[in-house]
């Protein structure tokens, strides 16, 4: 069990690369399991939940080595299992995306329903609306979906819900159609470049997919695919993570692999603030240069500010003199990181889908506890925005979705370290988030 400790008050200064894109890593490895042959992917980010993904797909029969560092061999012909068991779904929401490729596979599946979740409902009603088009028959039987499909065939699904669309539902049902029999169009697809990435790994492997990046998109169902080599596109949720940590600590930072194309709504939010942002063949430049203004976020589907950066930028904003109010229009519950921003000193106030914050007053450090991802990124942002020193601890929750967090930010100037937290206050960290230190890692 780990915790960070942050020295706050150091202006972050220097280079931070990125790692490939968790939320595009995930989807494409489920997908291996209907390719036929050897993947190779490149850029494969070292987190526990690709560790997690990683152990699924082995229980299927799937083999999975990671010859080095980020890349890994995914072969799924031995694949001989379609049951993915509670005990793995669990840990990781994500687990769901193999149910459109089992589905393909071997047209039947049973997977898990994932459970409750610390940033709101996540129901996967639109995931079974867009197979069951496809000609599937599916029930929830004992906390698992049971999928039956003779042969999946092409349909107009319509993917649009009541918060907009579905990236990982659109993961499924994309992967599903990419065999079934017939066309398929997708409308209300969503339009996140890692759907855009599993896309082009796909076409890569012979599926005939158009449409990529908006909400209409078509499909041509082929009868296989075939093992291709696939680099993971540069995670946007963490460089917009660390352009908003450069913003909240007034320093300056370049990202040299930040995709600007992919980032362009968090950049306008961050210029309003009055950060400068440089875009050039140097990478993403963002620095502080005069004091910061209060700014009105609004998380919202791609190309909206991702509600993955909502926890970010309100810990940020928490350092901004003046009013800046946030909503989530995504997950309107995704506010954890709230309560333990104000035992930093912030002041804010929820009302529903939207907190206020009253920025300004400097933060100061304190012991406080991550309740999930994107929430322990806040936390430690505060803390580099904070005086004095920050605790912040259920780092597994961090470990899920930044490698080597605290190794990037202190080449950044910040001072943080990862410590052994033996307080008595820690919950027992579930056996499977235990990171192992790199050295200790096997890498097969
Ligand atoms: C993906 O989750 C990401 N995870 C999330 O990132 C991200 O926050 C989310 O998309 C939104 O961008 C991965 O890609 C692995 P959704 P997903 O289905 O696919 C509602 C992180 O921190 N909805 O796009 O589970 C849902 O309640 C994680 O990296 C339905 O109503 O999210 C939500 O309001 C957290 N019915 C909205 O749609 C459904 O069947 C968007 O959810 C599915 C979703």
């Amino acid at each position: 069990m780990d915790m960070l400790t942050i020295q706050g008050g150091t202006p972050l200064r220097g280079t931070v690369r990125v790692e490939g894109a968790k939320n595009a890593a995930l989807p494409i490895m489920a997908a291996c399991l209907v390719v036929r042959g050897q993947v190779q992917l490149a850029q494969v980010p070292d987190l526990v939940d690709v560790a997690t993904m990683t152990q699924l797909l082995q229980s299927l029969g799937c083999v999975i080595n990671r010859t080095k560092t980020q890349t890994a061999t995914i072969d799924a012909d031995s694949a001989n299992r379609s049951f993915a068991d509670y005990e793995l779904v669990r840990r990781m929401r994500a687990s769901i995306c193999v149910l459109g490729p089992l589905l393909a596979r071997f047209g039947k599946a049973q997977v898990s329903l994932p459970g409750g979740c610390n940033i709101g409902h996540r129901p996967i009603d639109l995931h079974l609306k867009g197979l069951a088009a496809l000609g599937a028959d599916l029930r929830i039987e004992n906390g698992y979906v049971v999928a039956t499909a003779t042969r999946l065939r092409g349909a107009d699904v319509e993917l649009g819900g009541p918060s907009g669309s579905t990236v990982t539902g659109t993961c499924n049902v994309m992967v599903a159609a990419a065999l079934a029999k017939g066309r398929t169009t997708i409308r209300s697809a969503a339009c996140e470049p890692e759907v855009v990435d599993l896309g082009n790994f796909l076409n890569a492997a012979g599926a005939q997919i158009s449409g990529l990046g908006t909400s209409v998109v078509e499909i041509s169902g082929v009868e296989s695919l075939q093992g291709v080599t696939h680099t993971i596109l540069p995670d946007r949720i963490e460089a917009a993570t660390f352009a908003i940590a450069a913003a909240a600590t007034r320093g300056n930072i370049l990202i040299p692999n930040a995709r600007t194309e992919d980032l362009t709504s968090v950049i306008d939010a961050l210029r309003v603030m009055g950060v400068r942002i440089v875009s050039s063949s140097a990478g993403l430049e963002v620095s502080c240069h005069s004091e910061l203004q209060p700014v009105d976020i609004v998380a919202m589907p791609y190309p909206g500010i991702p509600t993955d950066t909502q926890a970010q930028f309100m810990a940020c904003l928490c350092t901004v003199q003046g009013v800046s109010k946030v909503r989530d229009a995504v997950f309107p519950d995704r506010f954890m990181h709230a309560a333990e921003l104000l035992r930093m000193g912030a002041n804010l106030q929820r009302h529903g889908d939207l907190t206020v914050v009253h920025g300004g007053q400097r933060l100061t450090g304190a012991s406080v506890m991550a309740s999930d991802l994107r929430a322990s990124a806040a936390l430690v942002i505060a803390g580099l925005a904070a005086t004095d020193q920050t605790t912040v601890r259920r780092i597994y929750h961090l470990d899920r979705g930044y490698a080597r967090l605290e190794e990037k930010l202190t080449a950044l100037g910040a001072p943080v370290s990862r410590v052994p937290d033996s307080s008595n206050t820690a919950d027992v960290q579930p056996p499977h988030f235990k990171l192992q230190k790199r050295s200790e890692r096997t890498i097969l």
